[in-house]
């Protein structure tokens, strides 16, 4: 992978001193870590948390032979093998492969039932989805089947798509609720989405999303979110962020400003969908509001760039390549975001309609096809630009600091995780300093 070769950092992060844990000499320089891992040909990172941008995107920090020792789900060391000093409670050894932080897919709907092969085939023969949307089919076809499901079911289903994307190597994953619509049943799909998290061997991040307004009362539903669901949701912390899908079918600025408005008086963090199909000034908005993130811009031109360029690296631009793949948009213009100083991150935006993307290493790979970037800005746009989308900064890189999420890639070459369309699959994925894939299953409260 190209990139500037950093010298490996020799320090200790919470490594313990093996010699005072046994009651001996104080001062003493030999460490004991939990988990020593070996033989990684090649260890390619972002140098740090994010964002990363211009230039920066695509350079990372490359360890060849190196070791990388962790304490209690975290990195306490990284660095060429021959420089380890310490000693380890259990040692593994990756035989020559590539290793990756573990990545982080910044966008997604997990929580759905039923299915959308009848608008598949719409679609297939001609008709559009916001015309699909229009007649009542698509989001709001999902909304009906997702309000027909039980809690128990909604957990399952989400759990096999996480389960798939861990596979592909996330080790943090937003997941939005949005198939709701009132305010009990996006309570509802939070709890779905709490429970999840709970059972998951990865990070899960919640987002409540305000998908599409209710067709028979657009100011009623405006005011029961501002006034009755954000306050519920910032009081039990069901979700960490606030996001509005403003679109020409969707809602306008000025409806998707007052939900914002509100959130961040609350205290959540602020993100949306914008220039899906229409430059309606979403981008804008985001810019204006100190949005982490605005995903999609698949419709986006040199003014949103610039308006993302002037909040200086404040939003992350999220791309999500599947969406323009699936529906036959324009793709997002990610090289000129880059260009523009923009920091980029891509999703996999896995849901049942725009998207059906379920791995988070092939969103990586289209990014590469349709919005331009090299494999190095990609690797950063789905780890520190993702994490630094959600409002990370332990998570995304390799180095004492971050946890101990990262993928072992079957291969001498990390460029393999992008490279390739589907596969090939990550050899394991570790998260916080354990094995989560391959394992009986990567969510445990799934059972097949
Ligand atoms: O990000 N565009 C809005 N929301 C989703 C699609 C949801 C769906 O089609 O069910 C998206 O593409
Ligand atoms: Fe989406």
């Amino acid at each position: 992978m190209s990139g500037d070769l950093t010298p490996p950092a020799g320090d200790f992060a919470g490594a313990r001193d093996a010699d005072a844990r046994r009651g001996g000499r104080s001062g003493g320089r030999e460490f004991e870590v939990d988990v020593l891992l070996t033989g990684i040909g090649q260890l390619v990172t972002p140098e740090g948390p994010g964002p990363h941008r211009g230039p920066a995107q695509g350079r990372l920090r490359r360890v060849d032979d190196a070791a990388l020792a962790i304490v209690r789900g975290d990195v306490a060391w990284l660095g060429r093998a021959a420089d380890w000093r310490g000693r380890a409670v259990r040692t593994v050894d990756l035989g020559g492969r590539a290793v990756v932080p573990g990545l982080v897919d910044p966008h997604t709907h997990l929580v759905w039932a039923g299915d959308r092969y009848d608008d598949l085939e719409a679609r297939l023969a001609g008709e559009s989805y916001e015309a699909i949307l229009a007649r009542g089919g698509g989001i709001r076809h999902t909304m009906r089947a997702t309000a027909g499901a039980d809690r128990a079911t909604l957990v399952r289903l989400a759990g096999a798509r996480l389960g798939a994307l861990v596979a592909s190597g996330a080790t943090t994953v937003e997941v939005k609720s949005g198939y709701g619509g009132g305010v009990a049943a996006e309570i509802a799909s939070l709890g779905a989405i709490a429970e999840l998290a709970a059972g998951a061997r990865v990070r899960v991040v919640p987002t409540l999303l305000i998908h599409v307004p209710d067709p028979d009362d657009r100011d009623g539903h405006l005011r029961d979110v501002v006034e009755r669901l954000l306050p519920e949701v910032a009081a039990r912390a069901l979700a960490w962020r606030v996001d509005v899908f403003v679109e020409a079918s969707a809602f306008t600025v000025a409806e998707a400003e007052r939900v914002l408005r509100a959130a961040l008086e609350l205290g959540l963090d602020v993100t949306l969908h914008a220039d899906q199909f229409h430059r309606v000034g979403g981008v804008e908005l985001a810019a204006r509001m100190g949005a982490r993130s605005v995903d999609h811009l698949e419709a986006s031109g040199p003014a949103q760039i610039a308006a993302l360029a002037a909040t200086g690296g404040k939003t992350v631009a999220t791309l999500l390549p599947g969406a323009s793949f699936e529906l036959g948009t324009p793709h997002a213009p990610g090289r000129a975001l880059i260009d523009a100083g923009v920091p980029v991150a891509v999703g996999s935006d896995l849901n049942p309609g725009s998207s059906p993307v379920y791995a988070t290493s092939l969103a990586l790979a289209l990014a590469l096809r349709l919005n331009g970037l090299r494999p190095a800005e990609a690797l950063t746009a789905g780890t520190a630009n993702a994490a630094a989308a959600l409002g990370l900064r332990d998570a995304g890189w390799l180095g004492p600091g971050a946890r101990a999420d990262l993928v072992v890639v079957p291969d001498r070459d990390a460029r393999a995780l992008v490279a390739g369309l589907g596969g090939p699959r990550p050899l394991e994925v570790w998260a916080a300093g354990r094995r989560v894939f391959p394992a009986a299953t990567a969510y445990d409260g799934w059972r097949a």
